[in-house]
């Protein structure tokens, strides 16, 4: 069988991350691409990852590009270009510029990578993974928005400290659009089983569920720019399910025409990401608040499209 192709479409900080995860991983050769005035960023990472590996002992190439038909062939393609957010600004002020480099990105990917699995993390999130499909024409289930997994880490940090407990005990699921209105399924939300609702109290939980809403803007708000590592790790996790048909069940941004009654629409739900992509969008019980959540989330998703429609 041949090497596995990632593309990774953005040099930036994410870009930059993501390909030193799929290298130490070796989850195949990287492609790291950006505009022909980035490509020397996009080279001179490539080249330091070539040699970080004859250090760590991964045995993968790594080449920067701004050539489109060097990603002819690839399985998996990680879409992170446009610009991040500035101290103060909300993801959907980025819609007017990223939305023109998204569509741009859409053309090239649907000519040069037919068969790829496509992965949307530029924001705003699930506007942006929407004009991908559309763009591209490619089926609901080989694009994809990462966000979900990012959200319910953050949300599972803050719950695990809180309670004092190991991070990996918590589990916890951020539902709905990757925005303020993103929904935080308390319901489903345990510490090694047990309900949180038994561990921290209603007045702690609301205020984690606003921290964790916020955390984006937080780290923007600290370093002058968006977070990278969580997110490129939680891209990395969705890659890795596709590529090894691992079947994971992860929060994603995911298309939607008929499940939890939304139409052609993008937003987070859980879904099961296997060797076909997007296998399936699983159906959970929400309760009445939850529920009432997703639809002003699902509210706030279709304004930025219906305004990426006009731009
Ligand atoms: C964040 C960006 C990646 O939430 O959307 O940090």
């Amino acid at each position: 069988m041949a090497r596995r192709k990632l593309a990774l479409i953005g040099a930036g900080n994410i870009g930059g991350e993501l390909a030193a995860q799929a290298a130490r991983l070796e989850l195949g050769d990287v492609y790291l691409f950006d505009i022909p005035d980035k490509v020397g960023v996009a080279q001179g990472k490539s080249l330091d990852l070539e040699q970080n590996g004859s250090i760590l002992g991964y045995d993968v190439r790594v080449i920067g590009t701004s050539n489109w038909e060097d990603l002819v062939g690839t399985d998996v393609a990680i879409v992170t270009a446009g610009v991040p957010r500035k101290p103060g600004m909300t993801r959907d002020d980025l819609l007017g510029i990223n939305l023109k480099i998204v569509r741009s990105i859409a053309e090239n990917l649907k000519v040069q990578c037919p068969d790829a699995f496509i992965i949307v993390v530029s924001n705003p999130l699930d506007a942006m993974v929407h004009e991908m499909k559309k763009a591209t024409g490619f089926p609901g289930a080989k694009v994809v928005g990462m966000a979900g997994i990012l959200d319910s880490a953050r949300f599972q940090l803050f719950l695990a400290r809180e309670a004092g407990v190991a991070v990996k005990d918590v589990r916890a699921m951020v539902l709905g659009g990757h925005g303020d209105a993103m929904v935080p399924v308390l319901s489903y939300c345990t510490i090694n089983g047990i309900p949180v609702r038994q561990l921290i109290t209603q007045d702690r939980l609301e205020a984690i569920i606003a921290r964790t809403r916020n955390s984006g803007a937080e780290v923007v708000k600290l370093m002058g720019s968006s977070a990278y590592y969580a997110p490129a790790s939680a891209a990395v996790q969705m890659a890795r399910s596709y590529l090894y048909d691992e079947k994971r069940l992860l929060p994603c941004a995911a298309y939607l025409n008929g499940e939890y009654g939304f139409h052609d629409i993008y937003m987070g739900v859980p879904v099961v990401i296997g060797a076909s992509g997007v296998e399936k969008v699983v159906i959970i019980e929400l309760d009445a608040t939850e529920k009432a959540m997703l639809q002003q989330s699902g509210a706030a998703v279709r304004e930025l499209i219906e305004a990426s429609a006009r731009l």
